[in-house]
């Protein structure tokens, strides 16, 4: 085992480093910047199908289904098609209205989740063509879809799920681009320069791991609280639920995550002194709204968790820690800012002595309902 951890603490961490690495080889081979070309066989095979798709609906459990909600920004954004996120336990029970014009996407990182495999059937049986997205190569999600592209993540051995969540929203990217490209719906120019960012967010995913050290200060901050919220808005706010998610997963500390703007419906009577709030505020996304929400918390002298966009000004000011990543265009800052709510959970875990690759009452994949 310690070898299979290649010198890392664990897995977790391990996994956490080696998502520049999982990026690109995701989108190895598919994504030709320089060509303008994006290249999956399970899209271009099916193709018609997706462009006459009236929806798509996404169906997953945990991590996956947060991919799925950052999915849902990006489809409808780029290429106009209206999209549903369910979670696939709930999806399955409740008689939902299927077509033949349904397009239905399946996110699982094991392939093996009993809820997603059995919402998956349904759809079939009701008619809709079922595409997957998993990690694992002949998984049983993997061969019940009509079609599918595979994140080449490596295996995921930490029960908290990291590389396969970049890895999810790296090939929903692709997919979203290669739509919004043959319909129209995004300009060439645009098209372009998103498939040169993309190319380069590895590259950008590694400069965020050298926060590593200052999150590991924040965490000695926050280790002992009992509470924590997290917030983003936009791309960001399916990026908040997977933070508190994670903290909650492998610390055992209650989090939640919100949309920043719905904090004033409920959250903001939790906000004093002794309540961290991690806010997601990239410069790009509704930035002047987040700097409000952040002046409420303040005034409520809650502390300030803030991952930002490097050189920003207004948030920090404001805030207690911050943390910078890198510009990017909105659509792709999750794979950047998911990086240092992971290292925080990781290392907040670690300091309370959680067992952090294997957590109490989780399993890595949920085979029954
Ligand atoms: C379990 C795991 C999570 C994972 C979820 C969905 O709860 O602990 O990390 O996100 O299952 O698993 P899947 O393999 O379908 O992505």
């Amino acid at each position: 085992e310690e070898i299979e951890k290649g010198g890392y603490d664990h897995f977790m961490l391990k996994e956490i480093y080696e998502q520049p690495r999982a990026i690109k080889d995701t989108y190895r081979g598919r994504l030709l910047a320089d060509q303008g070309i994006i290249r999956m066989a399970g899209i271009d095979q099916n193709l018609e199908k997706f462009l006459n798709a009236n929806r798509i609906i996404i169906v997953a459990c945990g991590t996956s289904w947060h991919a799925g909600l950052v999915a849902e920004y990006i489809f409808e954004d780029l290429a106009r098609i209206p999209v549903e996120v369910e979670y696939a336990s709930e999806f399955r029970y409740r008689n939902p209205v299927i077509t033949e014009n349904d397009i239905l996407i399946a996110i699982s990182q094991s392939g093996e989740t009993a809820d997603t495999l059995a919402a998956i059937k349904m759809a079939k049986e009701r008619g809709a063509f079922v595409f997957g997205v998993c990690n694992v190569v002949g998984s049983s999600i993997a061969r019940e879809t009509d079609a599918g592209a595979y994140t080449h993540a490596g295996p995921e051995i930490g029960v908290a799920s990291t590389k396969a969540f970049t890895t999810q929203i790296t090939v929903l990217t692709l997919i979203a681009l290669k739509l919004a490209k043959e319909k129209g719906t995004i300009e060439e120019s645009k098209y372009h320069e998103y498939l040169v960012e993309l190319e380069g967010i590895p590259a950008k995913v590694e400069r965020t791991l050298k926060t590593n050290p200052l999150i590991e200060e924040i965490a000695e901050v926050y280790k002992d609280s009992s509470n924590c919220l997290y917030l983003g808005r936009g791309y960001n706010f399916p990026v908040a639920l997977e933070g508190a998610l994670k903290l909650k997963e492998i610390s055992y500390i209650h989090a939640e995550g919100y949309p920043a703007a719905e904090m004033k419906h409920g959250p903001i009577a939790l906000i004093d002194e002794e309540m961290p709030v991690v806010v997601i505020a990239t410069r790009k996304g509704h930035y002047e709204k987040v700097v409000s929400n952040v002046q409420e918390i303040k005034s409520r002298s809650g502390k300030i968790i803030a991952v930002v966009t490097e050189g920003d000004q207004q948030v920090t000011d404001l805030a207690d820690h911050v943390v910078e990543v890198p510009e990017t265009s909105e659509t792709l800052t999750p794979l950047l800012t998911t990086i240092p709510l992971q290292l925080l959970s990781y290392h907040i875990a670690l300091m309370r002595g959680c067992n952090v690759d294997q957590p109490r009452n989780l399993a890595k994949s949920v085979t029954v309902e």
